[in-house]
């Protein structure tokens, strides 16, 4: 696959064919992420994670996804925490850490950092997010996500209405999303934010261009009801000049049981890169939605896992030899089957 050796710094490379192709190796990893079998194809080989910005799911998941592989993980979090708060270069540092690791997972605060770490170092480099510009594997997870939301009712991509709502000046994930909806024609999609917070106009243009039926709104009235699927987002707090700025858009766009009941298609899908901010000044997604089939956030992060091991399984060229490498399990389960 065109993936095996290469960074994947943005979702500007990616073809519908390489998505499609990434696809079919993230559903075929579904027996070692439920733990219904192990394989051990990637025994020996060692991710580096760097986090440079706080995360959770992200970070874990590429761990646990590489972990799923058979390989192992070195982990650094934090800037305070590494030698780049003592002034070293992200091209010394990709130099170091390169040398230690057959792949690197990196996220970092500042717009185009990990493209510039990768310019150092020696082993391909996936971007976890770089300040608020392109989450990749986010966007293609999102994308499966919705691919099997869509199938699992009978739908295809080409039926998508697509609502993305909230903070989409700043989040990095709506940023990618849309250069990978790029890739299609014909979609729905509305962008519903508070005024000052919209789609930056090279996404519009690009969604616009590529033949898409673009509507931008500022309520949620404009933006629920013709949506089959709902991608709430959060205001990324990190990204404003002061707490205050952010602090007015706190709670601007609330979504609950009751406004989807009211507003939304009976079936609708409703999903979150997550964390959903549930402070109550903020209660972006109410947890009285925790039981609607239509809540997809949680098979989104288990999505999560099958697309990043895809990922390592392609960059590192083993996609054809996980199957040699696998075993049934022999302990307790859980849930995950
Ligand atoms: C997102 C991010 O970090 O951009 N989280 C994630 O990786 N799942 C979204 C967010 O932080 O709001």
């Amino acid at each position: 696959m065109k993936l095996k050796g290469q960074h994947l710094l943005s979702v500007k490379d990616i073809s519908l064919d390489l998505i499609n192709e990434l696809f079919i190796v993230a559903d075929s990893m579904r027996p070692y992420a439920t733990r219904q079998k192990v394989t051990r194809v990637l025994e020996g080989a060692v991710l580096g994670n760097m986090f440079f910005e706080p995360s959770t799911r992200t970070r874990v998941s590429f761990g646990c996804a590489f972990n799923l592989l058979g390989g192992e993980v070195r982990e650094t979090t934090g800037l305070s925490n590494s030698a780049l708060a003592k002034g070293e270069s992200l091209y010394d540092t990709a130099q170091v850490l390169s040398g230690y690791s057959d792949i690197i997972a990196m996220r970092h605060p500042e717009a185009e950092s990990v493209a510039e770490f990768a310019l150092g170092s020696r082993v391909p480099v996936i971007n976890g997010g770089d300040g608020p510009n392109e989450h990749p594997t986010q966007a293609l997870l999102d994308l499966f996500t919705i691919q099997n939301e869509l199938t699992s009712q009978g739908k295809t991509i080409q039926q998508l209405s697509l609502t993305l709502l909230g903070d989409l000046k700043h989040g990095r994930t709506v940023h990618s999303l849309c250069q990978l909806l790029a890739l299609y024609n014909g979609l729905k999609i509305q962008l519903i934010s508070p005024a000052e917070l919209a789609m930056p106009t090279r996404y519009v243009d690009l969604l616009i261009n590529a033949g898409h039926q673009v509507e931008i709104g500022t309520t949620l009235e404009q933006g629920l009801p013709q949506a089959n699927i709902i991608y709430q987002t959060r205001i990324q707090e990190e990204r404003f000049s002061s707490q205050e700025e952010a602090n007015l858009y706190r709670g601007y766009f609330r979504l609950n049981k009751q406004i989807y009941a009211e507003h939304c298609q009976s079936n609708a899908v409703i999903m979150h890169p997550l964390p959903r901010d549930s402070r109550n000044e903020a209660n972006e997604l109410d947890n009285d939605l925790n039981a609607e089939p239509g809540l997809a956030i949680f098979r989104q992060t288990d999505n999560g896992i099958l697309v990043r091991m895809a990922l390592f399984a392609c960059i590192l060229g083993v996609e054809d030899q996980v199957t040699k490498h696998e075993r049934n399990v022999n302990w307790y389960v859980g849930l995950n089957n």
